[in-house]
């Protein structure tokens, strides 16, 4: 401070400065009375009315509430009064009115959307939030449950799936081949499959970088490649959406008719399919276990999956898209989708290096008699009963190329 007043004294010893001062003295003395802006302590209090902004000098200057109407607080309505009433005694205080923005109350809009006159949603408590309001509602449920505790889910399905894979290996097949195969998938069912598969680890893959890429990804490839790649498999993400709705449809009636729970389902449930040791427990077409992907993962989260998806989308006709339907939806989503990734790391861990010849059926369509036989007894004994044909396409074929009798 004293350095400052040194050299400012030093600079006002200089003749020119000295001129220039003395002329800019003599030519605003008029305004200098008019508004003696505050300058240091030793300065007497600034009058309590001054001239409006506009003529004072130094360009345009906000007007200063407290000068004018410094005494208006001290009504003792002052903190209840509405925007027009503090108007009157405080022109150009909107306090009421942003007061109420923060609150979440809705004003008046001519824009035609459905919450064009709200700024702040009101206040909310979602299930593992605070009462606040919607938006850091939704935010907390995000970033306090769904990311911290979905991503431990998946983490500890990985690791459960590696301690099964260490543990036990893969499951191989125990009698040798015999050369005879059976038609496990027609082409149709494959197809159904596959694009679905296809569009699931799209889905999967965008989803877990939108989600937690930012801890995985953000710090080894940085922000600006990491913005690229996000935004690009969002967009993946939103077309993929459909694709996956459209098949896991067909999916579900391709399969519907071998899924339906049977007795012996209950007994491989009981015994965990003999998966932690003896005998694998005899199954038809599909074991419990891939009923219980199918009816838990494909139908239940399935069906809550695309519901909240194709909403996220915004392609459901007639529906209102405000925030707070869309952070709902968000939350269901990001749950379901999770549990749904949880499930289908087991599928698809089972349907490659989980099992022998798995992964053969399903891209060629073919199994070995002594693969069927091992794993779903019931369904190859149906087979060689002639109940089941053991080539439904050749016979399928065969019923639409014979001859018609009436
Ligand atoms: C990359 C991912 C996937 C792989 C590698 C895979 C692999 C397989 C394999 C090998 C089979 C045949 C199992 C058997 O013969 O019993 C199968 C069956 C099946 N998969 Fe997948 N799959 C994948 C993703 C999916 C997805 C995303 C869905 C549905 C959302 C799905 C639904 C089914 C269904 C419904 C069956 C028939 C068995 C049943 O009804 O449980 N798969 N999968």
């Amino acid at each position: 401070m004293q350095r400052f007043l040194t050299s400012g004294l030093r600079r006002l010893a200089s003749p020119a400065v000295l001129a220039a001062a003395l002329l800019a003295l003599s030519a605003g003395v008029a305004s200098a009375q008019a508004v003696k802006p505050a300058t240091g302590q030793d300065d007497p209090a600034p009058p309590a009315v001054t001239a409006p902004a506009a003529t004072q000098p130094g360009g345009i200057r906000s007007a200063n509430i407290f000068e004018i109407a410094p005494d208006a607080a001290t009504d003792p309505k002052y903190s209840e009064q509405t925007n027009a009433e503090r108007g009157k005694v405080q022109p150009g205080n909107n306090a009421p009115m942003w007061r109420d923005v923060g609150k979440g109350v809705t004003g008046y809009s001519s824009l035609p959307y459905p919450e064009a006159g709200n700024m702040i949603q009101g206040f909310v408590q979602y299930p593992g939030s605070r009462l606040t309001n919607a938006g850091e509602a939704w935010r907390q449920v995000r970033n306090n449950w769904i990311i911290p505790y979905g991503g431990s889910l998946l983490l500890i399905a990985v690791v459960a799936l590696a301690l099964f894979y260490f543990g036990k290996g893969t499951i191989k097949l125990h009698g040798s081949e015999t050369g005879r195969v059976i038609e496990r998938f027609t082409y149709v069912e494959r197809a159904a499959h596959w694009v679905n598969a296809i569009a699931f680890v799209v889905l999967a893959v965008s989803g877990v970088v939108m989600a937690f890429g930012k801890f995985f990804l953000l710090p080894v490839i940085g922000s600006t490649l990491f913005g690229w790649l996000t935004y690009a498999l969002k967009n993946m993400h939103n077309f993929a959406g459909p694709l996956f709705a459209v098949s896991l449809v067909v999916v579900f009636f391709t399969f519907l008719k071998d899924n339906w729970p049977s007795k012996e389902d209950f007994t491989w449930i009981m015994k965990a399919g003999g998966l932690f040791g003896g005998a694998e427990v005899p199954s038809h077409r599909f074991n419990a276990g891939e009923k219980v992907v199918f009816w838990g993962g494909v139908f239940f989260l399935g069906l809550i999956v695309v519901g909240s998806g194709v909403f996220l989308d915004k392609i459901v006709p007639a529906v209102e898209y405000t925030r707070a339907n869309m952070q709902v939806a968000s939350m269901i989503h990001g749950v379901a989708t999770i549990l749904m990734m949880a499930m289908f790391l087991g599928h698809i861990y089972m349907g490659t290096i989980g099992m022998q010849g798995a992964y053969k059926a399903m891209k060629t369509g073919y199994v070995d008699e002594t693969w069927a036989k091992e794993h779903h007894e019931l369904w190859y004994d149906d087979i060689k009963a002639g109940k089941i044909p053991a080539h439904r396409t050749a016979a399928a074929a065969a019923a639409s190329d014979a001859p018609r009798t009436a």
